[in-house]
């Protein structure tokens, strides 16, 4: 089957259609969508039929999947669960609850998985139930800001190394997002703040809400950096927004794009979203022995 590749934005992101990812796919074409996911690093596809274990087999082609912590709904199962009802009820979930306030740090600009040691190659989110209006997801080529970067900030990038944190994260939302228990299986991960893509070799920034302070920096000092670069590398010329239909699948490249979730009612409307997330192939830096200890 021919694919067809429709641009989304001048820098990066493309829509992906004359494929179905629910239904079983010889190598080439999955080829295409791999090589067309290296070039534009975020793709969209609608009108899938994904359920639950097709989108399981669909993603599993990328690599090896995560498996949800305890701050996830879905604790246990490859799905982290982005969703305003009660996985066993089906009903609304107030919005005072613990589970909708965690949600809320998804309306930061983030790199899923960052805060863990090999981060993750890209998140596969498919829309189940959307509302009629709001709950975009907006995405953030990094390559592209890293080339409008001034000179001597790229040159400050080379060899700086992060502390990046869901603990942290989090708690720039609200203090009482995680349990304990959540705490403790996420420690943190260091990761650099510069990366090459593998096969295109051009260079991006690697932040997001997760990063914390720069590795031997004055934590305030870092902080700054980080919070200038978030927003230097967020500006809407390197960002565009997709507007979700039941049906849609959009991959992301977790190295190269940063992405972030805009609000809806989630008292009157309902969404139900789907994701997997495959695992990073490679640490981006050493990791401190605290941090080996915990990912073991
Ligand atoms: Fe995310």
């Amino acid at each position: 089957m021919a694919l067809t590749i429709q641009p989304l934005h001048p820098q990066f992101g493309a829509e992906v259609s004359g494929v179905d990812t629910g239904l079983p796919m010889d190598d080439a074409t999955f080829a295409a969508i791999r090589s067309a996911f290296d070039a534009y690093a975020v793709l969209v596809f609608r009108d899938q039929s994904l359920d639950d274990e097709r989108q399981i087999a669909f993603s599993r082609r990328f690599g090896p999947l995560e498996t949800a912590g305890t701050a996830n709904p879905a604790k246990g199962t490859q799905f982290a669960r982005q969703s305003n009802l009660d996985m066993q009820t089906g009903a609304v979930i107030p919005a005072e609850d613990r589970r909708m306030i965690y949600q809320k740090g998804n309306y930061l600009w983030h790199a899923d998985s960052s805060f863990r040691p090999a981060g993750s190659l890209c998140s596969l989110l498919s829309a189940r139930i959307v509302p009629p209006e709001g709950g975009n997801t907006e995405f953030a080529s990094m390559t592209a800001a890293y080339d409008a970067l001034p000179d001597d900030t790229k040159q400050k990038l080379e060899g700086l190394v992060a502390e990046h944190s869901l603990v942290y994260s989090r708690e720039t939302v609200t203090k009482d997002a995680l349990t304990p228990e959540m705490k403790a299986e996420l420690p943190g991960a260091w990761q650099t703040m510069l990366r090459t893509h593998p096969v295109t070799g051009r260079k991006a920034i690697y932040a997001g809400a997760h990063a914390s302070h720069v590795i031997g920096w004055p934590r305030e000092e870092g902080r700054a950096f980080i919070r200038w670069l978030n927003d230097f590398a967020t500006q809407p010329r390197f960002c565009f927004s997709h507007a979700w239909r039941a049906g849609d699948l959009v991959i992301w490249d977790n190295r190269f794009t940063l992405h972030r979730a805009t609000a809806y009612d989630t008292v009157r409307h309902k969404r139900l979203m789907q994701r997997t997330t495959v695992k990073g192939e490679a640490l981006t830096a050493a990791q401190p022995e605290r941090y080996e200890l915990a990912a073991a």
